[in-house]
């Protein structure tokens, strides 16, 4: 069975409705299991064993996601995004289960690689390419990945990227609202990455763990299945905020989410007063990913209208 930690989260909620809709035998834990306490988390492993369940795969989609609190909350936030995942990870290795552990493309900071052809290209980012996170968020899931790593061989590491999805507070929901209440509003425009939908995000990791046989973490993997360590999944292309949100106010207006004239405007992320500075650019290169499980990645665009439509569909 799998062992989804951080069920009732944005991307955990998506996870587990796909999981049912799969029929995949799975145990969730959230809040209540804290992953910050070892113990805790070994009870709960042996409380399944007592009932006769083997724990194949633990998938961690809890964490500490507020960006800009963790500035203030440095310590919390290391706890949940770094000491946690080392403790499920070791807790993995101990039950020889494999992990997939959810991180994020703000482990890349300022755009730093230089261009293939001299000409200031940019280059997506590889899963092998050097980190160099900005803040303490960032940080705390990169130095949780490599604890991860270090604690079990049997690790999964998928890093996506500007999440949204029904199940949480993120950035096209927000850009409906304040479309609805106000008539101008200025998004950032500096900043490029990939939007990705819950939905396809959770699809990537079902994808992962059904493209497995055998779930042992030492039991290699035969050739040609995907093999430990870190991959990129995120949809397709890349655009900045401005352009996302240019995105969500003309698909929202044609699928009538939206009844009134908002003005979007440009703006630099100098004029957006942030605690903590955020990626220049941090879209993620997916090659890994899509040729070992042979995967098609909907583009952006594509899932922000068939988000938007299960939006309208539920009378959002
Ligand atoms: N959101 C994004 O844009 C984005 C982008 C890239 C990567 N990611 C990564 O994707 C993963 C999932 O993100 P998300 O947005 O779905 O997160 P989320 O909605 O914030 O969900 C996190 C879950 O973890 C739970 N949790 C908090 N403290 C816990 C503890 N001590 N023990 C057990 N569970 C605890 C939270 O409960 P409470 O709600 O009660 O605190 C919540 O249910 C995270 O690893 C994040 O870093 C997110």
């Amino acid at each position: 069975m799998v062992w989804l930690i951080g069920n009732k989260g944005m991307l955990g909620t998506e996870l587990s409705l796909l999981f049912v809709e799969r029929g995949l035998d799975f145990a969730v834990s959230d809040r209540e299991i804290d992953i910050t306490d070892p113990v805790v988390l070994e009870n709960f492993a042996n409380s399944k064993l007592a009932q006769g369940k083997r724990i194949n795969w633990v998938v961690n989609c809890a964490g500490y996601t507020d960006v800009d609190r963790a500035e203030d909350d440095v310590e919390t936030c290391r706890r949940l995004n770094v000491d946690g995942p080392g403790y499920i990870a070791s807790l993995a290795y101990k039950l020889h289960a494999r992990f997939i552990h959810v991180s994020t493309d703000y482990v890349f900071g300022k755009y730093s690689k230089v261009s293939a052809f001299g000409n200031g290209e940019k280059w997506p980012y590889l899963e092998a390419d050097a980190t160099n996170p900005l803040g303490v968020y960032a940080t705390s899931k990169r130095d949780g990945e490599v604890r991860v790593m270090e604690n079990t061989p049997g690790a999964y590491v998928m890093r996506t990227s500007w999440l949204y999805g029904k199940y949480g507070k993120n950035f096209v929901t927000t850009m409906l609202r304040l479309m609805r209440e106000r008539d101008t509003i200025s998004v950032v425009n500096d900043q490029r990455g990939t939007p990705t939908w819950t939905y396809d995000m959770a699809d990537a990791i079902f994808k992962m763990i059904d493209s497995i046989e055998h779930p042992r973490w030492d039991a290699l993997p035969p050739i040609n299945v995907p093999f430990f360590g870190i991959y990129h999944y995120t949809n397709e292309g890349d655009t900045t905020w401005f352009d996302f949100a240019c995105a969500i106010y003309e698909k929202g207006r044609k699928l009538g989410l939206l009844a009134k004239d908002c003005e979007v405007k440009p703006c630099s992320s100098a004029e957006y007063p942030s605690k903590v500075q955020r990626p220049d650019y941090s879209v993620l290169c997916k090659d890994r990913i899509r040729n070992e499980i042979s995967m098609i990645i909907p583009a952006w665009e594509e899932s922000l209208e068939q988000f938007l439509k299960e939006l309208k569909r539920c009378g959002y």
